[in-house]
């Protein structure tokens, strides 16, 4: 579990980018190159990827929003704006629930905040499985094609190739325990709906991992929520249309700052 810092500079609240998965923190560069100045930049890599996939304790996202809010404090953050795509998105709902203290605002990326149907959690227990038995990546390799949009994978094959390529690099052992801790996850509809500061929903618009209809339901689900649906982006919005992500987290961490 660590911290990769982009920025430390500024009086605004720290930004912490929370990534999806099979992938690390490196799924936000696009993002922070484009995000102004004015605020520290944070990325977690979370319990899974490469360098922090032995010794975890049972698979569990609240295992995972524990070491966030461990990494954070012992970088002396101790309030945030945390946005979370997608696997990043449940350990963030997860931090809300936990550490409510930290988190200052909230913005969930390609992400819902429902638990899986039966099926899904079984194709997640069955990837895991696999992954420990043949000791490769490859039960995750084709989620590679899935995570990006029409639009991306038929203009942008560099783009596609960086994405597997992170993938091929991921740890048989660390896909294991991020599938068991996220087929493991409750429903956190609720404490979305409890929480109090800005919350902003970002969704490209050919996500079809998370849809739009995904986001909709979480923007009904937060109290004054900002939509955000990003054109020509699918599930990697951040990746695919950096600049408009980061514009939207501008916006929020700026909603998020005390007057
Ligand atoms: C992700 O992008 O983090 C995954 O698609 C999440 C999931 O498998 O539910």
């Amino acid at each position: 579990m660590s911290l990769h810092t982009y920025r430390e500079d500024g009086d605004g609240l720290p930004l912490v980018l929370l990534h999806g998965f099979p992938l690390d923190h490196r799924m936000w560069d696009a993002v922070a190159e484009e995000l102004p100045a004015g605020r520290p930049v944070h990325a977690v890599d979370l319990p899974g990827t490469p360098g922090n996939a032995s010794g975890l304790p049972d698979p569990a996202l609240e295992a995972s929003a524990d070491l966030v809010a461990q990494v954070l404090r012992a970088a002396g953050v101790e309030r945030a704006v945390v946005a979370g795509l997608s696997m990043g998105g449940y350990v963030a709902l997860a931090l809300v629930e936990r550490h409510p203290e930290l988190v200052a605002g909230l913005a969930l990326v390609d992400t819902k905040s429902t638990a899986d149907a039966p099926e899904a959690r079984a194709n997640r227990l069955r990837i895991a499985d696999e992954a420990e038995a043949t000791g490769t990546v490859d039960p995750v390799r084709p989620m590679a094609s899935s995570l990006l949009g029409e639009t991306t994978t038929a203009a942008r094959p560099e783009l596609a190739n960086e994405v597997a390529a992170w993938i091929d690099q991921q740890e048989p052992a660390g896909i294991a325990w991020s599938q068991r801790a996220m087929a493991a996850r409750p429903d956190r509809s609720e404490v979305l709906r409890a929480f109090r500061g800005p919350v902003t929903v970002v969704v490209g618009d050919e996500d079809t991992v998370t849809p739009v209809e995904a986001a909709e339901h979480l923007v009904a689900t937060a109290d004054g929520a900002r939509l955000v649906v990003v054109p020509q982006a699918g599930h990697l919005s951040a990746v695919e249309q950096p600049a408009a992500v980061a514009a939207a987290l501008a916006d929020l961490a700026a909603a998020s700052d005390p007057a």
